[in-house]
Protein backbone atom coordinates (compact mmCIF):
# COMPACT_ATOMS: atom_id res chain seq x y z
CA UNK A 1 0.00 0.00 0.00
CA UNK A 2 1.24 3.45 -0.98
CA UNK A 3 1.44 5.78 1.46
CA UNK A 4 -0.72 8.42 -0.97
CA UNK A 5 -3.17 6.17 -0.11
CA UNK A 6 -3.78 7.03 3.21
CA UNK A 7 -2.33 9.95 3.79
CA UNK A 8 -3.06 9.95 7.46
CA UNK A 9 0.33 7.08 7.56
CA UNK A 10 2.87 9.87 6.96
CA UNK A 11 3.34 10.92 10.21
CA UNK A 12 4.99 8.70 12.64
CA UNK A 13 1.92 8.44 15.15
CA UNK A 14 1.16 4.89 15.47
CA UNK A 15 2.55 3.09 18.63
CA UNK A 16 2.56 -0.41 17.89
CA UNK A 17 2.47 -3.57 20.42
CA UNK A 18 3.79 -6.99 19.46
CA UNK A 19 2.83 -9.93 21.66
CA UNK A 20 5.19 -12.95 22.03
CA UNK A 21 8.94 -13.73 22.78
CA UNK A 22 10.23 -15.35 19.88
CA UNK A 23 12.18 -14.91 16.96
CA UNK A 24 9.07 -14.49 14.65
CA UNK A 25 8.16 -11.53 17.43
CA UNK A 26 11.66 -10.36 16.98
CA UNK A 27 11.37 -10.43 13.13
CA UNK A 28 7.74 -8.40 13.34
CA UNK A 29 9.14 -6.08 15.51
CA UNK A 30 12.40 -5.52 13.38
CA UNK A 31 9.79 -4.67 10.50
CA UNK A 32 7.14 -2.79 12.11
CA UNK A 33 9.76 -0.80 13.05
CA UNK A 34 11.01 0.21 9.66
CA UNK A 35 7.20 1.38 9.00
CA UNK A 36 6.87 5.04 8.23
CA UNK A 37 3.70 5.62 9.89
CA UNK A 38 5.23 3.37 13.38
CA UNK A 39 6.13 5.61 16.15
CA UNK A 40 6.98 2.90 18.63
CA UNK A 41 7.28 -0.51 18.60
CA UNK A 42 6.66 -2.47 22.27
CA UNK A 43 6.95 -5.82 22.53
CA UNK A 44 5.30 -8.18 25.35
CA UNK A 45 7.72 -9.85 26.94
CA UNK A 46 10.16 -9.38 24.09
CA UNK A 47 13.59 -11.76 24.44
CA UNK A 48 17.32 -11.12 24.83
CA UNK A 49 17.09 -9.22 20.91
CA UNK A 50 14.40 -6.87 21.83
CA UNK A 51 15.82 -5.93 25.11
CA UNK A 52 18.99 -5.19 23.47
CA UNK A 53 17.79 -3.44 20.55
CA UNK A 54 17.33 0.32 21.39
CA UNK A 55 15.09 1.02 18.68
CA UNK A 56 12.40 -1.37 20.64
CA UNK A 57 10.78 -1.31 24.04
CA UNK A 58 10.37 -4.57 25.72
CA UNK A 59 8.27 -5.13 28.33
CA UNK A 60 9.32 -8.27 30.14
CA UNK A 61 6.84 -7.98 32.84
CA UNK A 62 3.68 -8.64 31.03
CA UNK A 63 3.09 -12.40 30.00
CA UNK A 64 1.88 -12.70 26.54
CA UNK A 65 -1.04 -14.96 27.96
CA UNK A 66 -2.16 -12.79 30.48
CA UNK A 67 -5.04 -11.04 28.29
CA UNK A 68 -6.08 -9.04 30.97
CA UNK A 69 -2.27 -7.70 31.75
CA UNK A 70 -2.01 -6.98 28.27
CA UNK A 71 -5.18 -5.31 27.21
CA UNK A 72 -4.91 -2.83 30.43
CA UNK A 73 -1.12 -1.68 29.36
CA UNK A 74 -2.00 -1.51 25.40
CA UNK A 75 -5.05 1.17 26.72
CA UNK A 76 -3.21 2.69 29.09
CA UNK A 77 -0.22 3.27 26.80
CA UNK A 78 -2.10 4.13 23.32
CA UNK A 79 -1.37 1.71 21.52
CA UNK A 80 -3.00 1.74 18.16
CA UNK A 81 -2.21 -1.82 16.78
CA UNK A 82 -1.74 -5.38 18.39
CA UNK A 83 -0.17 -7.81 16.53
CA UNK A 84 -0.36 -11.24 18.08
CA UNK A 85 2.91 -13.44 17.18
CA UNK A 86 2.28 -16.92 19.04
CA UNK A 87 -0.31 -19.34 19.15
CA UNK A 88 -1.13 -19.47 23.46
CA UNK A 89 -2.48 -16.28 23.48
CA UNK A 90 -4.48 -16.42 20.77
CA UNK A 91 -6.10 -19.53 22.61
CA UNK A 92 -6.05 -17.80 25.36
CA UNK A 93 -8.86 -15.68 23.83
CA UNK A 94 -6.43 -12.16 23.79
CA UNK A 95 -7.97 -11.18 20.26
CA UNK A 96 -11.16 -11.33 21.71
CA UNK A 97 -10.24 -9.77 24.74
CA UNK A 98 -8.67 -6.11 22.89
CA UNK A 99 -11.47 -6.18 20.21
CA UNK A 100 -13.80 -5.85 23.33
CA UNK A 101 -12.28 -2.76 24.53
CA UNK A 102 -12.10 -1.61 21.06
CA UNK A 103 -8.08 -2.14 20.53
CA UNK A 104 -7.22 -2.28 16.99
CA UNK A 105 -5.64 -5.68 16.57
CA UNK A 106 -4.75 -8.06 14.19
CA UNK A 107 -5.23 -12.20 15.11
CA UNK A 108 -7.56 -14.61 14.98
CA UNK A 109 -10.21 -15.08 17.43
CA UNK A 110 -9.83 -17.85 19.83
CA UNK A 111 -12.89 -19.75 18.09
CA UNK A 112 -11.07 -19.15 15.09
CA UNK A 113 -7.82 -20.05 16.24
CA UNK A 114 -8.87 -24.01 16.83
CA UNK A 115 -7.84 -24.66 13.57
CA UNK A 116 -4.81 -24.83 15.16
CA UNK A 117 -5.27 -25.34 18.94
CA UNK A 118 -7.11 -28.78 18.03
CA UNK A 119 -6.22 -30.95 15.53
CA UNK A 120 -9.59 -32.70 15.58
CA UNK A 121 -11.83 -29.23 15.01
CA UNK A 122 -9.37 -28.40 11.79
CA UNK A 123 -9.71 -32.10 10.89
CA UNK A 124 -13.63 -32.39 11.42
CA UNK A 125 -13.36 -28.57 9.40
CA UNK A 126 -11.42 -29.83 6.75
CA UNK A 127 -13.79 -32.92 5.86
CA UNK A 128 -16.90 -30.68 6.17
CA UNK A 129 -15.75 -27.95 3.28
CA UNK A 130 -13.86 -30.40 1.24
CA UNK A 131 -10.26 -29.30 2.20
CA UNK A 132 -7.87 -32.01 0.60
CA UNK A 133 -6.13 -33.72 3.98
CA UNK A 134 -5.20 -37.09 5.11
CA UNK A 135 -7.70 -39.79 5.93
CA UNK A 136 -7.72 -39.42 9.48
CA UNK A 137 -9.66 -40.45 12.50
CA UNK A 138 -9.68 -39.56 16.15
CA UNK A 139 -9.42 -41.02 19.56
CA UNK A 140 -9.33 -40.42 23.57
CA UNK A 141 -9.18 -44.34 24.08
CA UNK A 142 -5.97 -46.00 23.75
CA UNK A 143 -6.96 -49.28 22.99
CA UNK A 144 -8.87 -48.40 19.95
CA UNK A 145 -6.20 -46.14 19.19
CA UNK A 146 -3.94 -49.37 19.15
CA UNK A 147 -6.22 -51.52 16.98
CA UNK A 148 -6.54 -48.47 14.34
CA UNK A 149 -2.57 -48.04 13.92
CA UNK A 150 -2.51 -51.94 13.53
CA UNK A 151 -5.40 -52.58 11.00
CA UNK A 152 -4.20 -48.91 8.92
CA UNK A 153 -0.03 -50.02 9.55
CA UNK A 154 2.87 -48.01 9.20
CA UNK A 155 4.32 -45.47 8.05
CA UNK A 156 1.61 -43.63 9.89
CA UNK A 157 1.05 -40.02 11.30
CA UNK A 158 0.17 -39.56 15.35
CA UNK A 159 -0.74 -36.10 16.63
CA UNK A 160 -1.84 -34.83 19.95
CA UNK A 161 -5.20 -32.88 19.97
CA UNK A 162 -3.60 -29.73 21.81
CA UNK A 163 -0.91 -26.92 21.21
CA UNK A 164 2.57 -28.59 21.97
CA UNK A 165 4.82 -26.20 20.38
CA UNK A 166 5.25 -28.37 16.59
CA UNK A 167 6.39 -31.24 18.79
CA UNK A 168 3.16 -33.52 19.29
CA UNK A 169 3.73 -34.98 16.10
CA UNK A 170 4.72 -37.94 16.00
CA UNK A 171 5.62 -39.94 12.17
CA UNK A 172 6.27 -43.15 12.81
CA UNK A 173 7.82 -45.05 10.07
CA UNK A 174 7.22 -48.19 11.90
CA UNK A 175 4.21 -50.08 13.96
CA UNK A 176 6.18 -49.99 17.09
CA UNK A 177 6.69 -45.80 16.97
CA UNK A 178 3.17 -45.60 16.42
CA UNK A 179 2.25 -47.70 19.44
CA UNK A 180 4.95 -45.87 21.23
CA UNK A 181 3.75 -42.29 20.55
CA UNK A 182 0.00 -43.35 21.48
CA UNK A 183 1.05 -44.48 24.58
CA UNK A 184 3.06 -41.10 24.80
CA UNK A 185 0.00 -39.16 23.99
CA UNK A 186 -2.69 -40.48 25.62
CA UNK A 187 -0.99 -41.75 29.05
CA UNK A 188 1.96 -40.17 30.03
CA UNK A 189 2.08 -37.17 28.08
CA UNK A 190 5.89 -37.33 27.56
CA UNK A 191 5.19 -33.70 25.08
CA UNK A 192 4.10 -31.35 28.05
CA UNK A 193 0.94 -31.12 25.49
CA UNK A 194 -1.88 -28.65 26.95
CA UNK A 195 -4.88 -30.77 26.49
CA UNK A 196 -8.29 -29.53 24.99
CA UNK A 197 -11.50 -29.87 26.74
CA UNK A 198 -12.23 -33.56 27.49
CA UNK A 199 -8.70 -34.46 28.18
CA UNK A 200 -5.97 -36.17 26.03
CA UNK A 201 -6.63 -36.93 22.70
CA UNK A 202 -5.43 -38.20 19.45
CA UNK A 203 -5.54 -37.67 15.78
CA UNK A 204 -4.25 -40.83 13.36
CA UNK A 205 -3.79 -40.26 9.94
CA UNK A 206 -2.35 -41.46 6.79
CA UNK A 207 0.99 -40.73 5.70
CA UNK A 208 1.63 -38.41 3.22
CA UNK A 209 4.53 -38.49 0.56
CA UNK A 210 5.78 -35.48 -0.89
CA UNK A 211 7.57 -31.84 -0.51
CA UNK A 212 6.45 -29.23 2.24
CA UNK A 213 6.14 -25.81 1.72
CA UNK A 214 4.26 -23.12 4.17
CA UNK A 215 2.02 -21.33 2.72
CA UNK A 216 0.66 -17.88 4.57
CA UNK A 217 -1.91 -15.37 3.88
CA UNK A 218 -2.97 -12.04 5.77
CA UNK A 219 -6.85 -12.22 6.67
CA UNK A 220 -9.29 -9.41 6.82
CA UNK A 221 -12.26 -11.68 7.19
CA UNK A 222 -13.34 -11.13 3.78
CA UNK A 223 -10.06 -10.66 1.64
CA UNK A 224 -6.65 -12.38 1.78
CA UNK A 225 -3.42 -11.53 0.85
CA UNK A 226 -1.12 -14.60 0.19
CA UNK A 227 2.85 -13.71 1.65
CA UNK A 228 5.74 -14.96 -0.35
CA UNK A 229 6.56 -18.64 -0.09
CA UNK A 230 8.24 -20.61 2.11
CA UNK A 231 9.93 -23.83 3.21
CA UNK A 232 11.13 -25.00 6.75
CA UNK A 233 13.00 -27.98 7.89
CA UNK A 234 11.14 -29.43 10.34
CA UNK A 235 13.57 -32.54 11.05
CA UNK A 236 16.39 -31.42 13.76
CA UNK A 237 19.32 -32.90 11.69
CA UNK A 238 20.53 -32.87 8.31
CA UNK A 239 19.43 -34.69 5.27
CA UNK A 240 15.50 -34.37 7.35
CA UNK A 241 16.87 -37.11 10.01
CA UNK A 242 16.27 -36.82 13.71
CA UNK A 243 13.15 -35.79 15.08
CA UNK A 244 10.59 -33.25 14.45
CA UNK A 245 11.28 -29.70 16.26
CA UNK A 246 9.56 -26.32 15.81
CA UNK A 247 11.70 -25.85 12.67
CA UNK A 248 15.39 -25.28 12.44
CA UNK A 249 15.79 -23.19 9.42
CA UNK A 250 13.63 -21.77 6.37
CA UNK A 251 13.88 -19.90 3.45
CA UNK A 252 11.76 -17.84 0.50
CA UNK A 253 10.96 -18.10 -2.05
CA UNK A 254 10.13 -21.85 -2.30
CA UNK A 255 10.49 -23.64 -5.65
CA UNK A 256 8.19 -26.22 -4.95
CA UNK A 257 5.15 -23.66 -4.80
CA UNK A 258 5.05 -23.08 -8.58
CA UNK A 259 2.31 -20.69 -9.84
CA UNK A 260 0.10 -24.55 -10.52
CA UNK A 261 0.56 -25.19 -7.21
CA UNK A 262 0.21 -21.62 -5.82
CA UNK A 263 -3.39 -21.48 -7.39
CA UNK A 264 -3.99 -24.79 -6.04
CA UNK A 265 -3.05 -24.02 -2.34
CA UNK A 266 -5.40 -20.37 -2.97
CA UNK A 267 -8.18 -22.52 -4.57
CA UNK A 268 -8.69 -25.29 -2.48
CA UNK A 269 -7.27 -24.72 0.40
CA UNK A 270 -7.26 -20.98 1.18
CA UNK A 271 -10.49 -19.52 -0.56
CA UNK A 272 -12.50 -22.36 0.83
CA UNK A 273 -11.37 -21.96 4.51
CA UNK A 274 -12.27 -18.52 4.29
CA UNK A 275 -15.47 -19.44 2.98
CA UNK A 276 -15.88 -22.38 5.59
CA UNK A 277 -14.99 -20.06 8.40
CA UNK A 278 -17.39 -17.38 6.96
CA UNK A 279 -20.09 -20.27 6.64
CA UNK A 280 -19.49 -21.26 10.01
CA UNK A 281 -20.20 -18.17 12.12
CA UNK A 282 -16.30 -17.89 12.76
CA UNK A 283 -14.88 -15.21 10.19
CA UNK A 284 -10.93 -15.65 10.19
CA UNK A 285 -8.86 -12.55 10.45
CA UNK A 286 -5.06 -12.36 11.35
CA UNK A 287 -2.30 -14.59 9.53
CA UNK A 288 -3.51 -18.28 8.51
CA UNK A 289 -0.59 -20.67 8.02
CA UNK A 290 -1.68 -23.82 5.60
CA UNK A 291 1.57 -26.28 5.97
CA UNK A 292 1.21 -27.94 2.85
CA UNK A 293 2.60 -31.21 1.33
CA UNK A 294 2.96 -31.33 -2.16
CA UNK A 295 2.76 -34.44 -3.27
CA UNK A 296 4.79 -36.13 -6.50
CA UNK A 297 1.79 -36.02 -8.56
CA UNK A 298 1.33 -32.51 -8.26
CA UNK A 299 -1.58 -32.62 -5.49
CA UNK A 300 -1.98 -30.18 -2.60
CA UNK A 301 -2.96 -31.57 0.53
CA UNK A 302 -3.12 -29.85 3.93
CA UNK A 303 -1.20 -30.91 6.97
CA UNK A 304 -2.15 -28.67 9.38
CA UNK A 305 -3.44 -25.07 9.92
CA UNK A 306 -1.19 -22.46 12.38
CA UNK A 307 -3.18 -19.54 13.07
CA UNK A 308 0.00 -17.05 13.06
CA UNK A 309 2.98 -16.71 11.13
CA UNK A 310 5.66 -19.45 11.33
CA UNK A 311 8.65 -19.98 13.21
CA UNK A 312 11.34 -19.46 11.83
CA UNK A 313 9.69 -18.87 8.29
CA UNK A 314 8.63 -15.13 9.32
CA UNK A 315 12.69 -14.33 9.95
CA UNK A 316 13.15 -15.12 6.25
CA UNK A 317 9.80 -13.72 4.51
CA UNK A 318 9.92 -10.25 6.35
CA UNK A 319 13.35 -9.78 5.21
CA UNK A 320 12.36 -10.14 1.88
CA UNK A 321 9.02 -7.75 2.13
CA UNK A 322 9.51 -4.14 1.21
CA UNK A 323 5.99 -2.88 2.08
CA UNK A 324 5.36 -1.39 5.13
CA UNK A 325 3.74 -3.96 7.07
CA UNK A 326 2.19 -1.80 10.21
CA UNK A 327 0.16 -0.28 7.00
CA UNK A 328 -0.72 -3.59 6.07
CA UNK A 329 -1.64 -5.05 9.18
CA UNK A 330 -3.76 -2.03 10.57
CA UNK A 331 -5.86 -2.31 6.66
CA UNK A 332 -6.73 -6.11 7.88
CA UNK A 333 -7.17 -5.62 11.26
CA UNK A 334 -9.84 -2.54 10.52
CA UNK A 335 -11.45 -4.83 7.57
CA UNK A 336 -10.02 -2.71 4.45
CA UNK A 337 -7.65 -4.97 3.13
CA UNK A 338 -8.88 -4.67 -0.53
CA UNK A 339 -6.84 -3.11 -3.16
CA UNK A 340 -3.71 -3.67 -0.82
CA UNK A 341 -0.71 -5.37 -2.66
CA UNK A 342 2.60 -6.40 -1.26
CA UNK A 343 6.12 -5.29 -2.76
CA UNK A 344 9.03 -8.46 -2.21
CA UNK A 345 12.49 -8.45 -2.79
CA UNK A 346 13.27 -10.37 -5.70
CA UNK A 347 16.41 -12.11 -3.56
CA UNK A 348 15.97 -14.86 -1.53
CA UNK A 349 16.36 -15.38 2.50
CA UNK A 350 17.28 -17.58 4.44
CA UNK A 351 17.56 -18.36 7.79
CA UNK A 352 19.28 -21.13 10.11
CA UNK A 353 18.22 -21.73 13.58
CA UNK A 354 20.68 -22.02 16.52
CA UNK A 355 19.52 -24.41 18.72
CA UNK A 356 20.50 -25.34 22.59
CA UNK A 357 21.60 -28.30 23.70
CA UNK A 358 19.30 -30.49 23.88
CA UNK A 359 16.43 -29.28 22.06
CA UNK A 360 13.84 -30.17 20.85
CA UNK A 361 12.77 -32.41 24.28
CA UNK A 362 15.19 -31.20 27.27
CA UNK A 363 16.90 -27.75 25.77
CA UNK A 364 19.45 -26.77 28.42
CA UNK A 365 19.39 -22.67 29.23
CA UNK A 366 21.59 -20.00 31.03
CA UNK A 367 24.44 -20.72 28.54
CA UNK A 368 25.80 -17.79 27.45
CA UNK A 369 26.71 -16.31 24.26
CA UNK A 370 29.83 -15.53 24.05
CA UNK A 371 30.15 -14.24 20.32
CA UNK A 372 27.26 -12.77 18.44
CA UNK A 373 27.93 -10.67 14.67
CA UNK A 374 26.80 -7.03 14.12
CA UNK A 375 23.50 -6.29 11.98
CA UNK A 376 22.93 -5.34 8.79
CA UNK A 377 19.84 -4.09 6.03
CA UNK A 378 20.37 -7.39 4.67
CA UNK A 379 21.93 -10.14 7.34
CA UNK A 380 20.58 -10.21 10.81
CA UNK A 381 20.71 -12.92 13.72
CA UNK A 382 17.01 -12.59 15.10
CA UNK A 383 16.77 -13.84 18.59
CA UNK A 384 14.61 -16.35 20.14
CA UNK A 385 15.33 -17.68 23.02
CA UNK A 386 17.89 -15.84 24.98
CA UNK A 387 17.71 -13.07 27.72
CA UNK A 388 19.36 -10.20 28.74
CA UNK A 389 20.86 -10.91 32.21
CA UNK A 390 22.68 -7.38 33.14
CA UNK A 391 24.77 -7.14 30.40
CA UNK A 392 25.13 -10.69 29.22
CA UNK A 393 22.90 -12.91 26.77
CA UNK A 394 22.12 -16.12 28.42
CA UNK A 395 20.27 -19.05 26.20
CA UNK A 396 16.37 -19.39 27.65
CA UNK A 397 14.85 -21.94 24.93
CA UNK A 398 15.34 -24.49 23.19
CA UNK A 399 15.86 -22.17 19.75
CA UNK A 400 18.06 -19.54 20.20
CA UNK A 401 18.91 -17.63 17.18
CA UNK A 402 17.95 -17.23 14.05
CA UNK A 403 20.84 -16.53 11.29
CA UNK A 404 18.99 -14.50 8.48
CA UNK A 405 20.66 -13.31 4.87
CA UNK A 406 19.35 -11.69 1.85
CA UNK A 407 21.48 -12.63 -1.50
CA UNK A 408 20.99 -13.29 -4.90
CA UNK A 409 19.52 -16.94 -5.14
CA UNK A 410 19.63 -19.76 -2.53
CA UNK A 411 23.28 -20.33 -2.96
CA UNK A 412 24.35 -16.95 -2.30
CA UNK A 413 21.66 -16.45 0.69
CA UNK A 414 22.91 -20.01 2.17
CA UNK A 415 26.29 -18.80 1.82
CA UNK A 416 25.77 -15.26 3.27
CA UNK A 417 23.08 -17.13 6.54
CA UNK A 418 26.33 -19.60 7.47
CA UNK A 419 28.87 -16.67 7.30
CA UNK A 420 26.64 -15.28 10.41
CA UNK A 421 26.29 -18.66 12.00
CA UNK A 422 30.21 -18.66 12.12
CA UNK A 423 30.35 -15.54 14.04
CA UNK A 424 27.94 -16.86 16.72
CA UNK A 425 28.90 -19.05 19.88
CA UNK A 426 27.63 -20.24 22.85
CA UNK A 427 28.38 -23.89 24.38
CA UNK A 428 26.03 -26.82 22.95
CA UNK A 429 24.79 -24.91 19.71
CA UNK A 430 23.63 -27.12 17.34
CA UNK A 431 22.16 -26.42 13.97
CA UNK A 432 21.56 -28.01 10.59
CA UNK A 433 24.81 -27.51 7.82
CA UNK A 434 21.95 -27.81 4.83
CA UNK A 435 19.44 -25.31 5.27
CA UNK A 436 18.19 -24.80 1.62
CA UNK A 437 19.04 -28.27 0.10
CA UNK A 438 15.97 -28.49 -1.63
CA UNK A 439 15.96 -25.20 -3.35
CA UNK A 440 19.33 -25.63 -4.65
P1 LIG B 1 1.87 -30.78 11.79
O1 LIG B 1 2.12 -30.06 13.09
O2 LIG B 1 0.56 -31.43 11.71
O3 LIG B 1 2.21 -29.97 10.59
O4 LIG B 1 2.99 -31.88 11.71
C1 LIG B 1 4.36 -31.56 11.84
C2 LIG B 1 5.16 -32.20 10.76
O5 LIG B 1 4.94 -33.60 10.73
C3 LIG B 1 4.78 -31.73 9.36
O6 LIG B 1 5.41 -30.56 9.01
C4 LIG B 1 5.24 -32.90 8.53
O7 LIG B 1 6.64 -32.86 8.37
C5 LIG B 1 4.93 -34.07 9.39
N1 LIG B 1 3.58 -34.60 9.06
C6 LIG B 1 2.41 -34.22 9.62
N2 LIG B 1 1.38 -34.90 9.10
C7 LIG B 1 1.90 -35.72 8.17
C8 LIG B 1 1.34 -36.68 7.28
N3 LIG B 1 0.02 -36.94 7.24
N4 LIG B 1 2.16 -37.34 6.45
C9 LIG B 1 3.50 -37.10 6.48
N5 LIG B 1 4.10 -36.23 7.31
C10 LIG B 1 3.32 -35.54 8.15
N1 LIG C 1 7.89 -23.53 11.46
C1 LIG C 1 6.66 -24.14 11.66
C2 LIG C 1 5.76 -23.46 12.57
O1 LIG C 1 5.91 -22.29 12.86
O2 LIG C 1 4.83 -24.08 13.04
Amino acid sequence: MSPAQHPQLNTPTLNVLVVGNGGREHALAWKLHQSPSVAQVYVAPGNGGTARDQRLVSLPQLSATDVVGVRTWAQANGIGLVVVGPEAPLAAGLVDELRAHGVPVFGPTQAAAQLESSKAFSKAFMARHGIPTAAYDTFTDAALAHAYIDKMGAPIVVKADGLAAGKGVVVAMSLAEAHEAVDFMLEGNKFGVQHNAGGARVVIEEFLQGEEASFIVVCDGKTVLPLATSQDHKRLLDADQGPNTGGMGAYSPAPVVTPAVHDKAMNEVILPTMAGMAADGIPYTGFLYAGLMITPDGAVKTLEFNCRMGDPETQPIMMRLQSDLAAVLLAAANQQLAGTELSWDSRCALGVVLAADGYPLTPRKGDVITALPVDTADAVVFHAGTTLVGDELQTSGGRVLCATALGDGVKAAQERAYALVDQVAFAGMQFRKDIGYRAL
